[in-house]
């Protein structure tokens, strides 16, 4: 199968049930090297369930999912991260016990030269480089959602999913946030985002693909699938 030369992630009839519930029905997904592609969808959509398969968190799916076009599907998550393949979390996953510089140095790969420098470099980026040697514990809720997206460019991805990344954040922090993913998509990391503030994902994303009920429901640029029925219908009812 060569489905998936030209993407750097291709995901096809991905299905996932619990229990009952078929949080995810035949999904078909393509996102583009180098790009940023959105996801959307209501509450419930299976957004969440998705990035959980694709990054190894969940591996009871099924379906076909190729990263650089090798199947990583029911693959181990340390190995598809250390692939290049990285996420962050809904909720923070820092360890609260080390220190910021600590936790950003621990997610490097290992036996990366210059951990040190690129964790600083970092911090100084976003501002927080005076808090390199306080616990993470101390840090607000949005400085640790900031922590934890340096975190895993530590590992130098290729590609990156961000579920939410801005949720509960300040406006400054958030325009941090966005602007440095513009500039590491500019380099070349390409991104899969789910966000609610369409004003982000007009600006961001060539290409989205809206999920509803576990279904792909429309896919292209914001505008046409703002106006597509099934995607009002699935926003606003009949
Ligand atoms: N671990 C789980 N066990 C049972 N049901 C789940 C689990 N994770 C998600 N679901 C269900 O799958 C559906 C999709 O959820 P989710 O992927 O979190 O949606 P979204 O992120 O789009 O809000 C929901 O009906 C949710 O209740
Ligand atoms: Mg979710």
């Amino acid at each position: 199968m060569d489905y998936c030369q030209n993407h750097i992630l291709c995901i096809h009839d991905l299905s996932r049930n619990f229990g009952g519930v078929q949080a995810l029905h035949g999904v078909d997904i393509h996102i583009l090297r180098g790009g940023i592609t959105g996801l959307i969808g209501p509450n419930g959509s299976g957004k969440t369930t998705l990035f959980q398969a694709v990054s190894g968190m969940d591996r009871d799916a099924t379906g076909d999912v190729r990263f650089s076009n090798k199947s990583i599907l029911g693959k181990r998550a340390s190995k598809i991260y250390h692939a290049g393949l990285a996420r962050t979390f809904q909720l923070s996953r820092l360890f609260p016990e080390l220190t910021v510089l600590e936790n950003l140095m621990v997610a490097a790969r290992p036996n990366m030269p210059g951990t040190h420098k690129q964790a600083t470099q970092l911090l100084m980026r976003i501002n927080l480089h005076h808090y390199e040697n306080v616990l993470a514990s101390v840090l607000s809720y949005g400085q640790k959602r900031l922590v934890e997206f340096l975190r895993v460019l530590m590992s130098a991805p290729e590609l990156i999913l961000l579920d939410e990344p801005a949720a509960g954040i300040n406006p400054t922090l958030r325009q941090t946030l966005w602007s440095m993913v513009r500039e590491l998509n500019a380099q070349g990391t390409s991104f899969f985002i789910i966000e609610h503030d369409m004003s982000v994902i007009a600006d961001l994303c060539a290409d989205v693909y809206v999920l509803n009920e576990g279904e792909v429901i429309a896919h292209g640029d914001l505008e046409s699938v703002r106006q597509d029925k099934h995607v009002l219908e699935a926003y606003f009812g009949a």
